[in-house]
């Protein structure tokens, strides 16, 4: 896999947009899908600033919604509905049925997972993925020890995912589940961009590129597939050689 280190956040950001853009620009009605979470919120901003300036154009674009917190829904600050929508659709002018996304608040996961692998067998592969890590290697809420033949499933939440959730939200949550893509629809994705920023992400950035590909710690999966790449600004980059 290759690894790509810029010096500080916003250019890893727009390197990181280039790719999508440049992913768009080729293929107009591409299927994107871009990791909720703090580490792209970068990526959203030059990618709506891209849009205004005229170089790339949304309007035939599809977007697939990573992951989501069950039990939360665009009105919960913090869910990955709501992040996406304020900092990305939003802001762009998409039509709805443009945008599939996990329903936090569905009764009944089972049957929202059918419904976006239906939309992912209707629309996909994925054209161009765009990935957080979590503090324990997790890729979407595909959490340590996630099986390869995953499609949509739901997730009971590892401890530390737990744990890290509180920097979402402005309220007490207790959210315990997670419903996401699995491991191999995102490793089936003709791009993969797997991204890093931060100090705090050095240890799991180092064990992502050293620990040799293991189910313990979903990111390094990323390393078997060809079409993957580590993006990393310098502080997320600190512990590598
Ligand atoms: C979150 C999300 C992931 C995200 C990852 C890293 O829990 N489920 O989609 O990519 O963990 O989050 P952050 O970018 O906030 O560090």
């Amino acid at each position: 896999m290759k690894t790509h280190i810029f010096p500080d956040y916003p250019q890893l950001c727009q390197a990181v947009a280039q790719n999508v853009i440049n992913c768009v620009n080729a293929k107009p009605n591409a299927l994107i899908c871009i990791a909720g979470g703090d580490t792209p919120l970068g990526v959203f901003a030059a990618l709506v600033e891209a849009q205004k300036q005229g170089h790339v154009d949304f309007s035939h674009t599809q977007f697939l919604g990573l992951d989501e917190w069950l039990g939360l829904s665009k009105a919960d600050k913090g869910s990955c509905r709501e992040m996406v929508w304020h900092h990305f659709f939003d802001k762009l002018t998409l039509r709805d049925k443009q945008i599939c996304f996990f329903d936090g608040l569905t009764t009944h996961p089972q049957e929202e997972c059918q419904r976006v692998d239906r939309y992912i067998d209707q629309h996909g592969p994925i054209d161009c993925i765009v990935l957080g890590i979590g503090m324990n290697g997790h890729i979407g809420f595909n959490e340590p020890g996630a099986s390869l033949d995953n499609t949509c499933h739901v997730i009971d939440l590892d401890a530390v995912t737990q744990a890290v959730s509180v920097k979402y939200f402005d309220t007490q949550r207790n959210v315990q589940q997670g419903i996401s893509l699995g491991l191999k629809t995102i490793l089936a994705a003709k791009k993969i961009v797997l991204m890093a920023s931060g100090e705090k992400k050095a240890g799991i950035v180092a064990q992502t590129v050293n620990h040799p590909a293991s189910r313990d710690i979903p990111s390094t999966l990323v390393k078997t597939v060809t079409q993957a790449s580590l993006y990393v600004d310098k502080a997320a980059a600190n512990a590598l050689e």
